[in-house]
C-alpha cells in the first residue's frame, strides 16, 4: 500500500448522477447550529499563556512533523509542509484541546484520546492534510469530524471562514464553546451528520474529512467548488485506510490521488 502516489483516473462529476448513486435520504437531522462568532479576535500568545517549556514542546512537535514529512515524502509527494501551515500549528495551543489529565502529552507527535471513543489526530496528519488543501485566506473550508476542534483551529489560522460538523453531541458542544473562548471566532460549529455536508454554505474550496469513510460521500463532492479539493481517508473501519486527495476540476471532472496509508476512527452516519 506504500506505493508512490500519482494522479488517478477521473471518476465522475460530483452531482446526483454520480456513479456512487443518488444522494440518499438521511435518517439523522442534518445539522443543528451550535456556535459562531466573527473575525479572529485574539491571537493566542503561547509565550504569555503557557511559558517557555510549552513553547519548547511545541517546537519539538514541529520538528517531529518536519521529520515525518521528509520520511514519508516518497509516498505523499510532499517534501516539506507549507511554512504557513507550520506557523498555524505553532500558534494553536494543542494542550487546550486535550483532556487536562493528558495536557503534558499534547505536543507529542501522536493521536490522543478525547473521550467518547474519539481521538485528536496526530499532528503530522493534521499538518499533511492541511497542506494538501493548499489554502488561501479567502477559501471557504468545511471540516467533517470536529472532535476536539483542534483541526478547525488550525484551519481558522489560515482562512477567514471555517465550518465544522460533529456527530457526537457532547464533543460538538465542547468544541463550540472552546473555539470562541480561544479566539477562534471565524469557526461555525454544527452538530449533525457530516456525510451530507453543509449544502446551505456550499460551495467550498476545500473540504477535509477527519474520520474514515467507506467511500467518498457524493454530497461532499457535489459541494466542492470548481478547482476545489477534498482530503479524506477511505477504507475499512478499524483497519488501514488510504488518505485520498480528490480534486474537482473547473469542468466538473473529478480526479483522485492516493496519498498515504492511514488509520482513522470511522465516519459514522451516512446512508444505511
Ligand atoms: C479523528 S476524530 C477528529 C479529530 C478532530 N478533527 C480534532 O481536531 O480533534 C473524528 C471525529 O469525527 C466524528 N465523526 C464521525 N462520523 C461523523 C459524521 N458522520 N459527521 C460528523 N462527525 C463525525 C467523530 O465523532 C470524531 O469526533
Amino acid at each position: 500500500m506504500n506505493e508512490k502516489s500519482g494522479e488517478r483516473a477521473a471518476v465522475a462529476a460530483g452531482d446526483a448522477s454520480h456513479p456512487l448513486g443518488p444522494f440518499p435520504r438521511r435518517p439523522f437531522p442534518r445539522r443543528e447550529f451550535i456556535g459562531r462568532a466573527g473575525a479572529l479576535a485574539v491571537a493566542w500568545s503561547g509565550a504569555a499563556q503557557a511559558g517557555a517549556p510549552r513553547d519548547e514542546m511545541r517546537r519539538g512537535m514541529l520538528e517531529a512533523i518536519a521529520d515525518t514529512t521528509a520520511r514519508t515524502a516518497a509516498s505523499t509527494g510532499v517534501e516539506a509542509i507549507d511554512p504557513e501551515v507550520m506557523t498555524a500549528l505553532d500558534r494553536v495551543p494543542r494542550h487546550e484541546f486535550v483532556p487536562t489529565e493528558i495536557a503534558e502529552l499534547a505536543y507529542e507527535n501522536r493521536p490522543l484520546p478525547i473521550g467518547h471513543g474519539q481521538t485528536i489526530s496526530q499532528p503530522y496528519i493534521v499538518a499533511l492534510m492541511t497542506h494538501l488543501l493548499a489554502l488561501a485566506p479567502h477559501h471557504r473550508v468545511l471540516e467533517i469530524g470536529t472532535g476536539s476542534g483542534y483541526q478547525a483551529a488550525v484551519l481558522a489560522e489560515l482562512v477567514d471562514s471555517v465550518r465544522t460538523i460533529e456527530i457526537v453531541p457532547p464533543l460538538a458542544r465542547q468544541a463550540a464553546e472552546r473555539l470562541p473562548r480561544l479566539g477562534y471566532d471565524n469557526v461555525e460549529a454544527g452538530l449533525g451528520d457530516g456525510y451530507y455536508g453543509w449544502p446551505e454554505a456550499a460551495p467550498f474550496q476545500a473540504i477535509i474529512v477527519t474520520a474514515a469513510a467507506s467511500h467518498v460521500p457524493p454530497p461532499l463532492v457535489a459541494q466542492l467548488a470548481p478547482d476545489g479539493v477534498l482530503v479524506i481517508p477511505v477504507g475499512e473501519r478499524f483497519s488501514v485506510q488510504m488518505l485520498l486527495l480528490v480534486r474537482k476540476r473547473a469542468d466538473g471532472e473529478v480526479s483522485v490521488r492516493q496519498v498515504l496509508p492511514v488509520r482513522f476512527v470511522p465516519l459514522t452516519g451516512g446512508p444505511r
